[in-house]
């Protein structure tokens, strides 16, 4: 049977490039975002236009969809406002898409997993979550991430399933629009090889993690970074 991966956000950056090694290696591909097109045709890939701030609506998206076996939570938002004048609507979007969702999404998609008696869930989080950031609620929303992954892997590593996280420095996708250029400068002055990340190698541990990393790796977050934060 063709395994069935389920990426929030495939359609753009990050998500793209893993929604692309996902079908190279056979796999049924859903992608879950607003959009209502895709850049690409592949009869393995399927888009499902869903708003994933509905976060009740999370638990019926997930009985309408084939059975999952890896879940790559990466859809995410940064909106690079200032704490101090941050508007309540925008840090709320922010919580629920960045956290609330892949939560819930994790809560739902596990169900089948623990009865299948097993399956990988990757969550895209953020160096963001482990340093800071100046837009305090993504880093807040990142760290969060971490976290839960740490906390799921608790719960179900025990049950075959198999959650990891990346945390990326920042990466060349259109996210970047909303940062300004002097600071885009320091970032690269910080890490050894002057540019950012790559989609591509950010996808590329996201596809490790989602098919043929050693299942004793669980519950760990890999940083993708570059020297920007060697412990
Ligand atoms: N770029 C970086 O520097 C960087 C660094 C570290 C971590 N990350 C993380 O990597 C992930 C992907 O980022 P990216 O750089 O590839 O960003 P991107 O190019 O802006 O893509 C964001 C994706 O999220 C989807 N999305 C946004 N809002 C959504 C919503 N409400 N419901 C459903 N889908 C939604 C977008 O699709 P639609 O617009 O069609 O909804 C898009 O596919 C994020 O979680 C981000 O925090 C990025």
């Amino acid at each position: 049977m063709t395994p069935h991966v389920l990426i929030t956000g495939g359609n753009k950056g990050i998500g793209l490039e893993c929604s692309r090694l996902f079908l190279a290696a056979g796999y049924r591909v859903t992608v879950i975002a607003r959009s209502t097109e895709l850049v690409e045709d592949h009869p393995n890939l399927t888009l499902h236009p869903f708003d994933l701030c509905q976060i009740d609506q999370i638990p019926a998206l997930i009985k309408q969809l084939p059975t999952i076996d890896v879940l790559i939570n990466n859809a995410g938002v940064m909106f690079s406002l200032p704490y101090d004048n941050y508007p309540a609507d925008k840090a709320a979007t922010l919580m629920k898409l960045n956290i609330e969702a892949p939560v819930a999404l994790i809560r739902e998609v596990s169900r089948g997993m623990i009865q299948r008696g097993g399956g990988r869930i990757v969550n895209n989080a953020s160096i963001a979550g482990q340093i800071g950031h100046p837009d305090i609620w993504y880093g807040i929303s990142k760290a969060g991430l971490i976290n839960a992954t740490k906390s799921f892997a608790k719960q179900l590593g025990g049950q075959g399933i198999i959650i990891n996280a990346v945390a990326p420095g920042p990466v060349e996708t259109d996210m970047l629009e909303v940062i300004p250029e002097p600071r885009k400068k320091a970032i690269k002055a910080a890490v050894y090889s002057g540019r950012f990340a790559t989609a591509s190698e950010v996808a590329r541990t996201l596809f490790w993690l989602g098919t043929d990393s050693p299942d004793y790796i669980n519950g760990t977050c890999i940083d993708i970074n570059n020297g920007a934060f060697p412990r």
